[in-house]
């Protein structure tokens, strides 16, 4: 089975911490050039001195905030490289039913989850097509599959990047570029840590005790570690996952009700 991802060059959002971190450091164990992307620049900094350059891969960054898509546009046209591989990835919108949530939180998901993948993909496509070599990856939730209570806007948004990325994998996949979704469950990561803590505010009851509800719920009893995200990325970024196209593919533990 070829895993091995030696010349390619991958765009990795989100990639200061979490899943798109973890995913960052797998694709380059794999043998990719990484370039990262997030807000925060001493935090990017920190992250590439954790990539590995054992097979002389080069790693950089590009510092951009998803809630202003111009800047984004502008950002990545300016880098002119080729990308093999492109992870979609960025914060999860903030929580609460979805009955309260005003118009702006709509527009500011549609914004950071969509506008963005949307600008990235157009930028990076063309050269994907020349090199007949695409992988694009969009980490979304298992509320594609299954709304979760309380992630009103998010369970609304992921739908939509959901179905625009079906929509791609119909259009791209004559050019060797896939586009697959990764759900991940309940992952150990910051992201995970604020969901909880809302969930004690609301409910008065202990993290501990939130932490145990959540877990029991889960066939494995557990949560993801973000490596265990980050291997299924990795394996969809590969020439093996090559006539794999168009999946939602949940690394869950087991937790979504319905195939
Ligand atoms: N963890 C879970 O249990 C879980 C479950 C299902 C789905 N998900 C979804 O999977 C995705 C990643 O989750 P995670 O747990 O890894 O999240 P996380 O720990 O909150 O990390 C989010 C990453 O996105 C970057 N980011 C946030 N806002 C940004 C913005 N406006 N512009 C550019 N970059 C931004 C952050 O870096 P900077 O702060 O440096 O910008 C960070 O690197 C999210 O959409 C999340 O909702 C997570």
């Amino acid at each position: 089975m070829n895993l091995n991802l030696t010349h390619r060059n991958a765009l990795v959002c989100g990639s200061t911490q979490g899943i798109g971190k973890a995913s960052a450091i797998q694709l380059a164990e794999l043998g990719a050039n990484i370039t990262l992307v997030a807000r925060n620049e001493e935090k990017l900094k920190n992250v590439i001195k954790e990539l590995t350059t054992d097979q002389g891969q080069s790693h950089d960054y590009i510092v951009v905030d998803f809630q202003n898509p111009d800047s984004l546009k502008q950002n990545i046209s300016a880098v002119n490289k080729t990308f093999h591989i492109l992870i979609n990835n960025t914060g999860g919108p903030a929580g609460g039913p979805v009955f309260n949530a005003s118009i702006e939180e709509f527009e500011s998901a549609f914004t950071q989850h969509l506008k963005c993948n949307h600008i990235l993909v157009q930028t990076v496509v063309p050269r994907m097509k020349i090199e007949g070599y695409g992988r694009i990856i969009n980490i979304i939730s298992t509320s594609v599959k299954q709304p979760l209570n309380g992630l009103g806007v998010s369970n609304t948004i992921r739908g939509a990047v959901a179905n625009w990325s079906k929509t791609l994998a119909n259009e791209l996949g004559a050019f060797g570029i896939t586009v697959n979704n990764v759900l991940p469950g309940a992952t150990a990561t910051e992201r995970l840590t604020e969901i909880i803590v809302n969930k004690t505010a609301k409910t008065g009851k202990s993290i501990e005790e939130i932490s145990s509800t959540m877990k029991n719920e889960i066939p494995s009893k557990r949560f993801a570690k973000p490596e265990e995200i980050a291997n299924a990325v990795a394996f969809l970024a590969s020439e093996a996952a090559s006539y794999i196209n168009g999946i939602n593919l949940p690394v869950d533990g087991g937790r979504t009700k319905s195939l």
